[in-house]
């Protein structure tokens, strides 16, 4: 295990499934998989699952009995992390951008999960995270800051481990490798572990995130190229990325981060009656639209293998402004 040095404590139903996806591929004309991290099985799964079982760890280590993070108001990695910190023993306390919501869709499942929530306005998001650190300290707490979507190099390390967890189903089973691995990326902690596991294992499989939110440069060079480079550090890997080996496309942001247009809406219409898989709104949506994309437009030839990541984040899609938007498109 490239992560044995890692503290880690179990909280994910692993191997998730590896599964084909038949009449996807059949519709689209390239052999289509899908990794369904969707289905790590804490509270809604998703991919913050698998970084969590080493951000908790280390939180332990650290002594700490409360975890603060932040995240946009239906952050899945908030959802995660507050169900990772109750099965743990631990408090979570998380700060959500802009003003309060009614608690739905993933807000109300980090109340049920006993989160606390702190709004934060307008006020710039780090500031408020570094208050909140502080006023827990002052209660007499012991916080421990998980970074915005766990992405730093303890959460990387967990899709580190994630694709020796896929190198292994593929040889269990007798499969040839992929061409592409195509995924969401944003906070790009993902990304980096994906692509260092892919890099450490030598495989020749290409790792392409679709950027959810960033500027191509922005998303390669700075944040998953040097996430990436600290994380083979950290793991005494001799790998280093930059801009030049790390793949991304930025050709799928829309009209911003979390407002859901009609390529994701398509995206997430065709797989839940192809398949009977259920996408996300802001993350998985844009993905699988920009996969549908660069297929169509012949960027992905025919007959590649590619493999879909799904990385979660379902239960956005019972936020109204989704939810709303997705019954009046899809009324029979
Ligand atoms: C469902 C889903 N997919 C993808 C991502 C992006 O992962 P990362 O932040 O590691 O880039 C997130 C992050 O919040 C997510 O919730």
């Amino acid at each position: 295990m490239l992560t044995e040095k890692l503290p880690r404590v179990p909280l994910a139903h692993l191997p998730t499934p590896l599964e084909p996806l038949p009449r996807l591929s059949e519709k689209l004309g390239v052999e289509l998989w899908i990794k369904r991290d969707d289905q790590t099985g804490l509270a809604g799964g998703g991919n913050k699952t698998r970084k969590l079982e080493f951000l908790i760890a280390a939180a332990k280590a650290a002594h700490a009995d409360t975890v603060i993070t932040g995240g946009a108001p239906q952050s899945n990695h908030c959802r995660q992390t507050a169900a990772a910190a109750a099965k743990s023993g631990l408090r979570a306390v998380l700060v959500l951008a802009g003003e309060p919501e009614p608690a739905s869709g993933n807000i109300l499942l980090d109340t049920l999960l006993g989160a606390e929530l702190v709004w934060a306005g307008n006020r710039p998001r780090d500031a408020v995270m570094a208050e909140t650190v502080a006023a827990q300290k002052a209660a007499g707490h012991t916080p421990y800051l998980i970074p915005y979507g766990g992405s730093n190099f303890i959460g990387a390390s967990a899709y580190v481990a994630a694709v020796e967890e896929l190198a292994q189903q593929t040889a269990t089973r007798n499969l040839p490798p992929f061409d592409r691995i195509l995924f969401a990326s944003s906070s790009g902690g993902t990304h980096a572990g994906l692509a260092l596991g892919v890099a450490a294992l030598n495989l020749p499989t290409q790792v392409l995130g679709i950027s959810v939110d960033k500027p191509e440069v922005e998303l390669t060079d700075e944040i998953v190229g040097t996430l990436a480079t600290e994380t083979a550090r950290q793991l005494g890997l001799p790998h280093r990325f930059s801009g030049e080996n790390i793949f991304a496309d930025d050709g799928y942001m829309g009209l911003g981060y979390g407002v859901m247009g009609n390529t994701e809406r398509e995206a997430i219409t065709l797989f839940a009656r192809t398949e009977g898989i259920l996408l996300d709104p802001v993350y998985t949506g844009r993905a699988a639209a920009g996969l549908l994309d660069l297929i169509r437009r012949g960027k992905i030839a025919a007959g590649e293998r590619i493999l879909f990541w799904h990385t979660g984040g379902f239960p956005a899609l019972f936020a109204p402004k989704y939810a709303a938007k997705l019954a009046a498109e899809n009324r029979q």
